[in-house]
């Protein structure tokens, strides 16, 4: 079983997105069985939430139920978890600085870098932007997850 966790800033739009996308598309493969996935956020300011509505909204149009409650990374996500992926550089900033050893740092990845056909460099922060923002993000997510489940 391998764990992946999910990160961004507030998690209740990107991280909690990109979690339902890979474990949708993981189901659709035949392969739930094989991983546990969860996402986090760098700061606590939405703990248990549920995500922003915007991004539930956007989520369900395409069939995307979104249920997770928002919490902040903990340091023992690091031993937890095999795969640690971050939305955007100040996501990776903040991981590593959490990290608190070399194996930890080791199993942070940037979600940009399982893009195949876009050239986003970080799958960027909709909470201040428009619908159009959130059909980007999940865009860059589907795109990012497939590649990502195709390499695991
Ligand atoms: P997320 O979006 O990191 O994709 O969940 C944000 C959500 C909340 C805030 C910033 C970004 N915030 O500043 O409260």
């Amino acid at each position: 079983m391998k764990h992946i966790l999910f990160v961004c800033l507030g998690n209740i739009c990107r991280s909690p997105m990109a979690e339902e996308v890979f474990r949708t598309l993981a189901a659709r493969a035949g392969r739930a069985d094989e991983f546990s996935v969860d996402s986090a956020g760098l700061i606590d300011f939405h703990e248990g939430e549920l995500p922003d509505m915007r991004m539930r909204e956007h989520a369900s149009r395409r069939g995307y139920c979104l249920t997770h409650h928002s919490r902040p990374v903990r340091p023992d996500d690091f031993r937890k978890f095999d795969l640690i992926v971050g939305m955007d550089e100040q996501n990776i900033k903040g991981l590593q600085r959490m990290a608190g050893s070399a194996d930890g740092t080791a199993k942070i990845v940037r979600m940009a870098d399982y893009l195949t056909r876009s050239s986003a460099p970080y799958v960027p922060d909709p909470y201040y932007g428009s619908d159009k923002d959130f059909e980007l993000v999940i865009d860059l997510l589907e795109e990012a997850c497939t590649e990502l489940l195709g390499r695991l």
